[in-house]
């Protein structure tokens, strides 16, 4: 089932999956991590399985977001008369252990991820990602980090362009893409969403699919979200306490693929490739489902969002 967090604001996927992974222990004190709070639609839901006493830790790259969560998980408490302490962070995941640290957390009972863009963020003309509304090439969640997307198309070496839209979307057109953005932008440099489409409709005749994979390559690109996702899981794996679970929900390809590389080289012992193994490695977790977690037919019809939704669950051994 699919929630509105807020009036036509943000849906949350796979709700009722999510809050049902992450299992709630009456018998001790449970520590939960939203390392995307968003809209804190996934943290409202939470809340009302938790229990007077329990810790829930939000993180958000996007000060905004942070601020309007703060308020429904407020007003959710409220209702629910419930004594939990609500912990904000205002860093991108990458930064878990270290933030975690100086509120005095060193270990979690569950930790979650809902990965990317709210829907918010689309609608949000200054600041972000929609190729559908005029507004500056920016797409940082994080609005102290310092390059944006035009500074991504106006100063990345051609090389590095191309790298990009290959590495991320294996854009068939990475390469004469990459050539005429050098070209376009000794004439004009890129300041807004405008300037990038019409780029992309005079220079390469675009399909809504190629200009879909460059947005989402510069975005990409611009959050540096594939290392960050990287790092933020190697931490929260370490952080679970046994039996604890990890939920991550991912929306392409590339990000599903690292969750399920990691998640798988945590169920082993041995990673490594020698004869004789050198690695130490002992295994972690353990997957709770072997296949990744789909929104069922009701919710992809309701929350067109959802359609690329795809979750994946593990334990902690
Ligand atoms: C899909 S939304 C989460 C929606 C939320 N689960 C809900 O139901 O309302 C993802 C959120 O994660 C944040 N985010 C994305 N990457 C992040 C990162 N690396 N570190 C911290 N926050 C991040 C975005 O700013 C956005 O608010």
């Amino acid at each position: 089932m699919s929630v509105k967090t807020d009036k036509n604001i943000h849906t949350s996927v796979l709700l009722q999956e999510l809050v049902w992974a992450i299992d709630i222990r009456d018998d001790k004190q449970n520590i939960i991590v939203d390392g995307t709070l968003g809209l804190a639609g996934h943290a409202c839901e939470m809340l009302q399985k938790m229990n007077d006493g329990d810790i829930l830790v939000g993180f958000d790259a996007d000060e905004r977001n942070l601020g309007l969560a703060k308020g429904r998980l407020e007003k959710t408490k409220t209702q629910l008369g419930l004594d939990v302490e609500i912990v904000l962070i205002h860093s991108n995941f990458e930064l878990l252990s270290e933030k975690l640290w100086e509120h005095g957390i060193s270990s979690v009972t569950g930790i979650y991820y809902d990965l990317g863009v709210s829907s918010m963020h689309f609608d949000e003309a200054e600041r972000w990602f929609s190729l559908r509304l005029e507004g500056p090439l920016d797409m940082r969640f994080d609005t102290r980090s310092w390059k944006t997307a035009a500074d991504v198309l106006n100063y990345y070496e051609e090389k590095d362009l191309f790298g990009i839209l290959k590495e991320y979307w294996e854009e068939p057109h990475a390469r004469k893409i990459a050539a005429r953005i050098i070209t376009s932008r000794k004439q004009n440099k890129f300041v807004t969403t405008n300037d990038l489409n019409d780029f992309l409709e005079s220079e390469i005749n675009s399909h809504i699919k190629t200009k879909t994979r460059v947005y989402q390559a510069l975005r990409i690109e611009v959050n540096g979200e594939l290392d960050t996702l990287k790092s933020t899981l190697a931490q929260a794996i370490k952080l679970l306490e046994s039996d604890g679970n990890i939920f991550v929900i991912s929306f392409h390809s590339l990000e599903d693929r690292i969750v399920k590389q990691i998640f798988k080289r945590e169920t082993r012992d041995c990673i490594c490739s020698d004869l004789i193994c050198s690695c130490w490695h002992t295994k972690s977790l353990r997957l709770v489902n072997k296949k990744p977690i789909l929104p069922g037919e009701i919710e992809q019809k309701e929350n067109s969002r959802s359609r690329s939704a795809k979750a994946r669950h593990a334990q902690k051994i």
